[in-house]
């Protein structure tokens, strides 16, 4: 057994009579519920914890949440922990096209979950035990607030233990963002079980499985939302298989671009969202040349101005490509922009100064950049000083000034930024001089 097998074994052990005593501890505080109520709630986790979506980044979101909440608040801490264990241990959700249940799920995977969870909501429904005033849906909106993000921090801590026995680099501030994009989900599918707990209160059972069925339709709401995320990356991914197989040129260099384009977009403090977005646009700049003829995109001669213009076109046939995709219009206007020069003399559109989105700005100057510091058939590749000297020489009339100048001092400049590598490319430019000669033309106009 290796360090980490025992790690994530003791973490188990731990938390495993952790949730011996806590059960313990809450059957003697709080009692238990009767078992029909307890039969009731077990039933309803099963169908909801059955019925889980898969995100875009693989993590899992279920209804389940609604149920433990509603446990929370008519039943005891005890009744929750009794739950959210019969829920784990007997749904069978579809992952991966593969329908998961107690018989092929890792043992130790299972006992994690249902320790974390129920831990986690346990306390959380403490929290309602110590209101002691009538149902009032307001006050418990607010405490479900609470008890959610009581639930979400102590979730978030135990997974932060668990991630780091299994990965190395993995970094609590990730985690943060995972909890809040996690407790944002909480709360709507958490808005659903205190509406479980009014109907309850004001007309029965009956009226509860009624409503649990808008619950599961609201399942494929997010299902839609992941299947679309889904398919967005896809299509990206798609994309740039196809333009590799037609310009085996971008392979390194789109993958140098995306790392310069993230660390500008990161010192120039933009927010994750728009980190995100110039990362894909970087990854699809030049989606556009698979518009442009073979002819002239793999021409071994020198181009014709004619020719030239047809490739300068590849910026905005790769704006309207991804502009098709809806949810990637963002990303459409930033590759339409990323031949825009800041004095107004670039392509297509001549825009100048701020009429340039800050992210085109960005992937322009790191599309820029790999270009220089990249070896050519017919030059040696530039130094890091000599290409940062060229970016400041060309500051507000090439490149927006305020962006080289953060990529300068806070990326270039910081100690023990290392420059992407492109020496492994090399042995295949060579092969490609001539299209690569034509792709530099491109890069630098
Ligand atoms: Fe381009």
């Amino acid at each position: 057994m290796n360090a980490q097998h025992k790690k994530t074994r003791i973490l188990n052990t731990i938390l495993g009579i952790i949730y011996v005593i806590m059960a313990y501890v809450f059957y003697q505080e709080f009692g238990m519920s009767d078992w029909r109520q307890l039969l009731f709630w077990a039933v309803l986790a099963i169908i909801a914890e059955s019925f889980v979506v898969i995100s875009s980044v693989g993590t899992t979101t279920s209804v389940g949440t609604a149920i433990y909440l509603y446990t929370a608040i008519i039943g005891t801490p005890f009744d929750v922990m009794v739950i959210v264990t019969i829920g784990t241990l007997l749904c069978f959700p579809e992952v991966n096209d593969k329908r998961k249940h107690l018989l092929n799920t890792a043992p130790y995977k299972m006992a994690f979950n249902i320790f974390n969870i129920s831990l986690a909501m346990a306390l959380s429904s403490v929290l309602f035990q110590l209101y002691q005033g009538p149902f009032n849906i307001i006050i418990f909106a607010l405490i479900m607030l609470v008890a959610l993000a009581v639930e979400e921090l102590i979730n978030g801590f135990i997974l932060l233990q668990y991630f780091s026995i299994q990965f190395d680099d993995i970094k609590a501030r990730d985690i943060l963002k995972d909890i809040f994009g996690s407790y944002m989900n909480s709360l709507a599918i958490g808005t659903l079980g205190i509406f479980l707990v009014f109907a309850d209160y004001t007309y029965g059972k009956s009226i509860v499985v009624i409503l649990f069925i808008p619950i599961l339709l609201a399942r494929y709401s997010f299902k839609l939302y992941y299947d679309s995320q889904r398919m967005a990356i896809d299509t990206i991914h798609a994309l740039n298989e196809a333009l590799h197989a037609k310009d085996a040129y971008t392979g390194g260099h789109t993958g140098r671009v995306q790392q310069y384009a993230k660390d500008i977009a990161k010192a120039y403090k933009l927010s994750p969202h728009q980190i995100d977005t110039i990362d894909k646009a970087a990854l699809l700049h030049d989606i556009g040349k698979i518009g442009i003829p073979d002819d002239i995109l793999n021409k071994a001669g020198k181009l014709t101005d004619e020719e030239y213009r047809r490739i300068q076109d590849h910026a905005s046939i790769g704006g309207h490509i991804i502009g098709s995709v809806h949810s990637l219009r963002k990303i459409s206007l930033i590759i339409i922009q990323h031949h825009e020069r800041y004095d107004g003399k670039g392509y297509p559109n001549q825009l100048a100064g701020d009429q340039i989105s800050v992210e085109a700005s960005i992937l322009m100057i790191a599309d820029s950049f790999d270009a220089m510091t990249s070896e050519r058939p017919y030059r040696k590749a530039f130094s890091k000083e000599h290409a940062i000297q060229e970016l400041i020489d060309n500051a507000g009339t090439q490149f927006h000034p305020q962006v080289v100048q953060c990529f300068v001092d806070d990326v270039l400049l910081r100690p023990g930024y290392e420059i992407g590598e492109s020496e492994g490319e090399l042995l295949e430019i060579n092969e490609l001089k001539e299209v690569q000669a034509n792709a530099e033309r491109v890069n630098e106009a």
